[in-house]
């Protein structure tokens, strides 16, 4: 009886809570639908996700490195958010045409602006491949056999499923090794910028606001996928067209309400959901502690500088932005697991594991061991953490140490050359070195970033875990950190314009004098350390741990029977379903689930620098001007709050609603949800969209670029 309890508790407690899960397309119809339709959802799950007919996974794609985007027109126009475009729109920008600060709208086809480099990727097929990646694999084999066994099964598959077509693929583990899947993929390459907002609106908060709600900003860009004439991808081409999607998402004008149900689609990039009570321990006391405060040094310091000096504020904003948007997330994540007291309910989760199969005395010797392997592999495993984040955080948040230590590679293939062996100096030499004047470095900002970290790292490392060659140079300045610093920016070539352009005058010539350079010597040997020493153990111990999450994975799978398990985001294709939803952030305080212009103008009226507008805007907003963008009661709209579980990765995703239209891009989460990522919280965890009609508004009022409405299909 006691233990029937426990186990009914057990299905309250240890599983996926509505709202909660990100969800393989393909398995819709299986799993999720009737969920779903439960939700609200109008259509079926051949709509979403089909390989026979049109469906919308053909309107969601991946964009550049780490984004969605989807398709919004039958003339291949994309959107998705401004901070996914940003580098695309850095790139083309220049002082005289800057695109950043002043927004850019193509009139016409011609002014469309093609962006090097940048590919949209769409998925055509999605197949469980578990079976034949587990072929001729013998209970027999080691860990290793096994590993390199199923790595060459993938490679036959891959490339069977590629043949001869203008098809990519690949194959990704799914609950932690359990399932393969394959994607087939196909990848524009000629894609073409048709419009951004200013930074004042597309980043209108800046960091103030990051991960913050309630938010006013108008994160979106607009581009285009062009296509040869076959309505293929094409390298870049004056005579290439815009690609004719298979399909496109229909936009609602329509407006949502609280309670609607809401669909994200898109590329989820990385959550770990399953982690054990030791690892979110690891986490909290460890990980999250020493990330967050090296960065909040190296942005104290960025922001003084900044500050100073507006040549050095331009060179740094997107690179502070970058260290300050995860600083920002890792400390909400670690304040919000502890909040919800995220070990004990682990802890809690682990022990109904055991209860559960602990009826079956075959099961329970199975699952004996196995949270005592997770102890003592945490146990082991978080000193070398510690060493490994001291490395990437601390060290290498030293440009000079990052950018020198990459020479490793230019003067090894120097040597092959000179001794007249076969060599890739020429090409390694241009990828690697910088241009001079630096373009985004300044000397004395990164001097005092060095002392800060290496102070920070002596203090923190015990002296026989430091690379041998720190340590010798720091006796040599008496243990001094800042005398040492001074000796390596005083002396160094790489680090000073004067000195770098004499260098890279006779670079080959005088190598041999290069390679001897302080900041040099200094940044490849404890590159070469980490790399003998910490990484290959962090690898040994990572490997160790996906084991025993794959056992207990498995686990969960196979004995909870009650429960649908969502696989952990790996940047493949997922739906997550919620709808949109307010929260309460604090006792005694609740937030509305939207937020309106009104509220911008409020914003931009403290005069803080974060919240400039440019006064276009201010007078768009006294004209009151919204037309068919308005909502019933006349307010202009600019982003609302859903409980779908979303990730990094969902960045630029398309918000469906019950009818398949899209009513707004994904682009952020809020402060006290960021722990999601780890243990997602259906009461408080909220993703953050932008109203598809604040979008429209700004391209056909802002920016007077209505014409691109004529091409999208809006459902009024
Ligand atoms: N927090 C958002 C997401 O991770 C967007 C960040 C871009 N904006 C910024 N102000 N840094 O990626
Ligand atoms: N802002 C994130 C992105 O760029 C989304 C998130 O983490 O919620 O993908």
């Amino acid at each position: 009886m006691k233990n029937r309890i426990i186990i009914l508790f057990t299905l309250v407690s240890l599983f996926a809570k509505a709202d909660e899960g990100m969800w393989m397309p393909q398995l819709i119809q299986a799993l999720n639908i009737s969920d779903m339709k439960k939700n609200g959802f109008k259509l079926t799950a051949e709509q979403i996700y089909s390989i026979n007919k049109a469906s919308m996974k053909d309107a969601v794609a991946i964009f550049g490195g780490g984004c969605t985007a989807e398709v919004i027109s039958t003339k291949g126009l994309i959107l998705t958010n401004h901070h996914c475009g940003f580098s695309s729109i850095a790139g083309l920008s220049t002082v005289q045409n800057d695109y950043l600060k002043n927004g850019y709208w193509a009139m016409k086809a011609e002014e469309e602006l093609p962006c090097p480099g940048l590919t949209v990727t769409f998925i055509k097929r999605i197949d469980d491949v578990t079976t034949k990646v587990f072929e001729n694999i013998k209970p027999t084999f080691s860990e290793i056999q096994k590993d390199s066994a199923i790595q060459a099964n993938i490679k036959v598959l891959e490339a069977l499923a590629k043949k001869d077509s203008h098809f990519d693929a690949f194959i990704r583990p799914f609950y932690y090794g359990n399932e393969y899947y394959l994607f087939v993929i196909e990848t524009f390459k000629d894609i073409r910028l048709v419009g951004t907002p200013p930074e004042s609106i597309g980043k209108f908060g800046g960091e103030t606001d990051n991960w913050v709600w309630p938010r006013h900003n108008a994160d979106f860009s607009m581009f285009r996928i062009y296509s040869n004439k076959e309505n293929k991808p094409a390298d870049f081409n004056n005579g290439n067209i815009p690609y004719v999607p298979i399909h496109s998402f229909p936009i609602s004008l329509k407006g949502i309400e609280k309670g609607d149900f809401t669909m994200v689609y898109g590329f989820p990039g990385k959550t770990q959901e399953y982690l054990t009570s030791y690892a979110v321990d690891l986490l909290i006391n460890q990980q999250d502690p020493i990330r967050v405060g090296l960065r909040e040094k190296r942005l104290n310091i960025l922001d003084a500088d900044m500050k100073k000096n507006d040549t050095i504020r331009l060179m740094y904003t997107a690179k502070y932005a970058g260290v300050a948007n995860y600083y920002k997330k890792w400390s909400g994540e670690m304040i919000g697991l502890e909040k919800s007291d995220a070990i004990n309910k682990k802890k809690k989760q682990e022990a109904e594991f055991l209860t559960l199969v602990s009826a079956d005395p075959k099961k329970a010797e199975l699952y004996k061991n196995l949270f005592i392997e997770f102890k003592r592999t945490y146990t082991e495993y978080a000193p070398l953490s510690k060493q490994f984040d001291y490395f990437t955080e601390c060290l290498w948040g030293v440009e000079a140490f990052k950018f020198s230590s990459a020479f490793i590679n230019v003067f090894s293939e120097l040597k092959l050359k000179q001794q007249g062996k076969e060599n890739k100096f020429d090409a390694v030499y241009k990828a690697t070195k910088p241009a001079i004047p630096f373009k985004n470095f300044n000397k004395e900002t990164d001097r005092k970033i060095c002392k800060a970290m290496l102070e920070t790292y002596v203090a923190n490392i015990d002296r026989e875990f430091m690379p041998r060659f720190l340590d010798s140079l720091l006796t040599v300045h008496n243990g001094n950190v800042i005398a040492l610093t001074d000796f390596l920016y005083n002396n160094s070539s790489f680090v000073d314009n004067e000195k770098a352009k004499a260098m890279f005058s006779d670079f080959e010539k005088n190598a041999a004098l290069y390679e001897r350079d302080p900041m040099y010597l200094l940044a490849s040997s404890i590159l070469v350390h980490y790399q003998k020493t910490v990484i290959p153990q962090i690898g040994y111990y990572d490997r160790q741990i996906n084991e025993l999450q794959k056992v207990y994975m498995k686990g969960l799978i196979e004995n909870v029977k009650t429960k649908k398990f969502y696989p952990d985001a790996n940047s493949t294709l997922r739906v997550s379903f919620g709808k949109v939803a307010d929260y309460q952030p604090r006792d005694g305080v609740a937030y509305l689930h939207y937020t309106t212009i009104d509220g911008m103008v409020d914003k931009n009226k403290t005069g803080l620098e974060d919240f400039y507008v440019k006064p276009r805007l201010i007078e768009l907003f006294e004209k009151k001007d919204f037309g068919q963008y308005a909502d019933k009661n006349g307010k202009l709209r600019i982003a609302f709050t859903g409980s779908n579980h979303t990730t990094g990765g969902n960045s630029g995703s398309p918000v469906i609603n019950a009818n398949g239209e899209l009513i707004g891009t994904n682009f952020d989460r809020n402060w006290e949800g960021t722990m999601s990522d780890v243990m997602y919280n259906g009461d408080f965890c909220r993703n953050i969209v932008l109203d598809v009609r604040f979008t429209l508004w700004i391209v056909d009022k802002y920016a007077g670029a209505g014409y691109l409405l004529n091409e999208m299909k809006l459902i009024k």
